[in-house]
């Protein structure tokens, strides 16, 4: 039916029609056809029973390199000074000597030497270091022999027993030589434990006179 059409028919119904009225009223009503939508868009966003679809995320990728002529999506570069989960930052980076010795000299240990502290390091010894160098620091753990991983010296020799805590704690950061670094598995703190547990197990072997006093 044309619009004249429906115009006779209203004309019929209502004495008062008039075409102007008509007119506003069609326009009118294109006018809301399209506002309501677009207002709708600009509302605050609410969804019920989203299933999910909206959640706190973090996103890995993003839209990023526009300024080398092309749209990529690539993993995001991090933000900067962000550091990955389970990461403390240490300063000393090299695993050669004279790193270690730099440590020796720099660094003292944070840890109060309580009995706690000490347990907490042999918690920690007996489930990653005993592997190599045995429950007792002879470097004679499981996994050393002949085709298998090269054994470590003991912790009790004079070398060992002279180091300074420092050193000790730069070796579990970097590692030295064949072993590896362990800085991925514990934080600083449970770093100074260990080192604890380490003088607590070269003592134990080498017990000085007053170590037999209470
Ligand atoms: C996979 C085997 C392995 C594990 C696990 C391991 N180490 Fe070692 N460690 C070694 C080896 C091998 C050496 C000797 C490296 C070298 O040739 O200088 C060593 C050396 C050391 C030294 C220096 C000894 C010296 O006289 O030079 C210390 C201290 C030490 N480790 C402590 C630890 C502690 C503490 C842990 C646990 C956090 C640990 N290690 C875990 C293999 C291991």
């Amino acid at each position: 039916m044309s619009l004249a059409g429906i115009q006779d028919r209203l004309r019929r119904w209502s004495p008062r029609f008039s075409p102007a009225w008509f007119k506003a009223i069609l326009v009118a009503v294109v006018a809301a056809a399209f506002a309501v939508p677009l207002g709708v868009l600009a509302l605050p966003y609410l969804e019920l029973l989203n299933d999910m679809a909206v959640q706190p995320k973090g996103k890995a990728q993003g839209h990023y390199g526009w300024f080398q002529g092309e749209a990529r999506i690539v993993e995001r570069p991090p933000a900067a000074g962000s550091m990955p989960m389970g990461y403390y930052p240490y300063h000393l980076e090299g695993k050669d000597e004279a790193t270690a010795k730099q440590a020796e000299a720099s660094l003292a240990n944070e840890l109060p030497a309580t009995l706690a502290a000490v347990e907490e390091g042999e918690k920690l010894f007996n489930y990653y270091c005993w592997t190599c160098h045995g429950r007792e620091g002879y470097g004679n753990g499981p996994i050393v022999g002949p085709e298998r991983f090269p054994a470590p010296p003991a912790l009790h020799t004079d070398t060992a027993r002279a180091f300074k805590d420092g050193r000790i704690f730069h070796i579990i950061s970097r590692g030295q030589n064949k072993m590896p670094s362990y800085a991925d598995k514990f934080t600083p703190h449970e770093r100074w434990a260990i080192v604890h547990y380490v003088r607590a197990l070269q003592r134990s072997q080498n017990p000085k006179p007053e170590d037999g006093e209470k």
